[in-house]
């Protein structure tokens, strides 16, 4: 734990920051640039309030998330995760690290193929979606350290896990090639990074999509969650996300090689998979 771990963290499972103890200033690992403004689904907003945004919507939907995945796409999201997971190709012994978890579908199925002599760690920025997921697993009788922090700024040591993923986070990111480049950083040379995220459909399904998006998803939101602008920030941040060629385009300036992508549901979501150079 002590090598894995190469700033304080907030670990749920082991608890280490004593009472009054000295937090330590998170130098920034990655040298792109703050920009002043960014997107919160259609709104531009200071970059430095997205985070706390993003965080009141996942706060407001924790209860309700797993329900509401289920209802929104038919069940779909666990045959995309599935596919996702099958792609990682997560082997006995290895060292996972699934960023964003929320409720942990991902880690938990990487956990299985992990087995006892691999290590899964979970990671969300926010304690409600992670405290979520931390349960869902031991519930399944997987034991997995769970650990707050920004993707933007992994307190892990480099080199040290053999596969990364995150599922539906990175539209969330303020700065999405910070988080890439910390997560390139944490994955051993020859490390495999999976990226599950909503993309950019087919053409002939954009009229279709739109409406789904804009009509029922917000309905569906207010009537399960009680909560119509949660889903509506979920259909303006998928259009806001960069395209399949574009988040290849940000991988590869991270430092990930031979990336390449998968579409599902004719681009409704994409898996990108690339490895560390
Ligand atoms: C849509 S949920 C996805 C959860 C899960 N991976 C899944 O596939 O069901 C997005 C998650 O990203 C987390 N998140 C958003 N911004 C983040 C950041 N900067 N760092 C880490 N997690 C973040 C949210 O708290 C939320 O739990």
């Amino acid at each position: 734990m002590t090598q894995l771990l190469r700033r304080t963290g907030s670990i749920m499972r082991y608890q280490r920051r004593r009472p009054g103890g000295k937090k330590s200033k998170r130098p920034h690992s990655n040298k792109v640039p703050e920009s002043k403004e960014t997107d919160f689904g259609f709104e531009r907003v200071a970059a430095g309030e997205k985070a706390a945004r993003v965080a009141q919507v996942f706060d407001r939907v924790a209860d309700r998330y797993d329900l509401m995945n289920d209802l929104m796409s038919l069940g779909l999201h666990r045959a995309w995760k599935a596919f996702a997971v099958a792609l990682a190709r997560v082997r006995p012994g290895e060292r996972v690290l699934d960023v964003a978890c929320g409720s942990g579908d991902l880690a938990r199925a990487m956990a299985r193929r992990a087995g006892p002599s691999g290590q899964v760690l979970l990671t969300d920025i926010n304690g409600r979606m992670l405290a979520r997921g931390r349960d869902r697993l031991l519930d399944a009788g997987c034991l997995a350290a769970a650990v707050q922090c920004d993707a933007e700024h992994l307190p892990f040591s480099d080199s040290w896990f053999d596969c990364v993923t995150v599922g539906f986070g990175l539209r969330n990111m303020t700065r999405k090639d910070a988080a890439l480049a910390e997560m390139a950083r944490v994955l051993k040379p020859g490390g495999r990074l999976l990226v599950l995220e909503f993309s950019h459909v087919w053409k002939p399904l954009e009229r279709l999509y739109d409406l789904y998006s804009f009509k029922l998803l917000p309905w569906l939101g207010e009537r399960v969650a009680g909560d119509a602008a949660a889903y509506r920030y979920l259909a303006e941040s998928i259009r806001m996300h960069p395209d399949q060629a574009a988040l290849a385009a940000m991988m590869e300036r991270a430092g990930l090689s031979q990336v390449e992508y998968f579409n599902l549901t004719g681009g409704v979501v994409a898996v990108h998979r690339g490895y560390r150079v």
